[in-house]
């Protein structure tokens, strides 16, 4: 078989810029050793995050330029809409500026306090936003999911056995709705199968509870379907989507993954009572529902992009360039999470860092050192950002501590990934020398 290339060409070129290991180190301490806090220009490779990096496609600037920005009744609301019911099948859809407004919407409506949300794994903005609304968010990940160096198709199933446990001991009267992360983000970007999703949907319709699907990285999550599950492999992509969307009541996703848009998002349902409700919260925070906080334009670039998401020779591309880089690591001996995920490559920081306790962020540590050696940007995905601590301020860990690796989508190109494999070997390999962090200032949650 030939290489598996890039399935495009570079028609417009964004420049990347050069530091001294000297200058990062001085960036690094400027920035309180908090990734978040480096100015972008002074970082080479951009790693820390899928969303809203992607490059835009020639059609989609063109949809850019054809967009209706009429306050009421666009046309490029149309085509979004109609993209999404074509791939959803779902009547209801409303526009959002990002996934996390989607969120705030539908939470805002079904949380509340003494609600539970049972999920795979709730990415952080959304279990941010069921605990503001007051309810509690539950991951029941299965448990091959929670042990990165197993290698198993779909490490992001929900365990089902422990659904049913928890919705029989709480109550199904007080668990509003069940959402499935598709890939599951914070579990690695390991996908579900959809074996699984059926299984979820039986045990929902069973207790009358509703079921969610976070659609961010849903073609990707197909795709894995179609590699890995009996019976796709002859399917195309928008048939898997149709059927993994059909056994869902609604979805939200954030049009910054998988839709190769800048800015955007939605939620789509099926229950109109549930819709008008989240409408007239839209309006007041978003915009009114023909365009919920995005221009015409953004619309447009989200309609373009759902389809061209969907398309083989890219999924192909997409999922072999992270395998590519995660068997790198792992010819190194890096320690990363197995399988290589949908969208992103994670470090296992814990076991790439003995020597530094949790209590010191291990990942935190080592983004540090990514950093420094190679201008190259990830992000902690472990006890920094989902610890919480005890009444006598001692930290309860995260399951795991992994630095997480995005690759945005069709913006690098395959040098770029040998050189970021090239900075974590070098990494590796001095990782005896890498010393903890630990917190100086934390804003208080209000
Ligand atoms: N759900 C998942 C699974 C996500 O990964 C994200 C965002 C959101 C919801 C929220 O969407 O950013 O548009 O408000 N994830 C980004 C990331 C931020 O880096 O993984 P948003």
């Amino acid at each position: 078989m030939t290489t598996i290339i890039e399935p495009f060409k570079i028609k417009s070129v964004e420049p990347i810029h050069f530091t001294t290991k000297e200058q990062r180190e001085k960036i690094l301490r400027a920035a309180a050793y908090n990734p978040f806090l480096i100015h972008a220009d002074d970082v080479l490779i951009d790693l820390l995050t899928d969303s809203g990096t992607s490059a835009m496609s020639s059609a989609q600037w063109a949809g850019i330029m054809i967009g209706d920005e009429s306050y009421a009744g666009s046309k490029s609301f149309f085509h979004f809409e109609k993209t999404i019911q074509d791939i959803t099948g779902m009547p209801i859809v409303i526009p959002a500026h990002q996934g996390r407004a989607a969120e705030k919407i539908l939470f805002t409506v079904v949380g509340g306090k003494g609600k539970y949300i049972v999920s795979n794994t709730l990415f952080d903005t959304t279990r941010a936003n069921i605990e503001f609304s007051g309810a509690e968010g539950i991951d029941l990940l299965c448990k091959e999911g929670k042990l990165p160096s197993i290698p198993a198709p779909f490490k992001g199933n929900v365990d089902t056995a422990a659904l049913e446990r928890f919705i029989e001991e709480k109550g199904a009267e007080n668990i509003p709705l069940c959402m499935v992360t598709v890939t599951n983000n914070s579990g690695g970007g390991q996908p579900v199968s959809m074996e699984n999703i059926r299984q979820v949907k039986s045990i929902c319709t069973k207790y009358g509870i509703p079921l969610f699907i976070d659609a961010c990285r849903f073609a990707e999550n197909c795709y894995f379907i179609k590699l890995r599950e009996k019976g796709y492999a002859d399917k195309s992509i928008p048939e898997i989507a149709s059927e993994l969307f059909s056994y869902a009541d609604g979805c939200t996703m954030s049009a910054k993954k998988d839709a190769f848009a800048n800015i955007g998002g939605f939620i789509a349902l099926r229950n109109e009572e549930l819709a008008v409700q989240c409408r007239n919260l839209l309006i007041i925070t978003e915009g009114f529902p023909t365009y919920g906080g995005l221009a015409g334009r953004d619309l447009e670039a989200i309609a373009i992009g759902l389809k061209e998401v969907m398309e083989e020779p890219y999924l192909q591309y997409r999922i072999r360039s992270i395998q590519y880089l995660t068997e790198k690591l792992m010819k190194a001996n890096v320690p990363v999470m197995q399988p290589a995920g949908g969208h992103a490559v994670y470090i296992d920081a814990k076991a790439m860092l003995p020597h530094i306790p949790v209590e010191q962020y291990p990942g935190q540590a080592l983004v540090a050192a990514l950093y420094i050696e190679g201008g190259v940007r990830g992000v902690e995905i472990g006890s920094l950002m989902f610890g919480k601590h005890d009444e006598t301020g001692n930290l309860i860990p995260a399951v795991m501590e992994l630095v997480r690796l995005a690759i945005p989508r069709r913006v690098y190109t395959q040098s770029h990934i040998d050189y970021v494999a090239e900075v974590i070997i070098e990494v590796y390999e001095n990782r005896k020398k890498i010393k903890g962090l630990q917190i100086e200032y934390e804003a208080p949650i209000s």
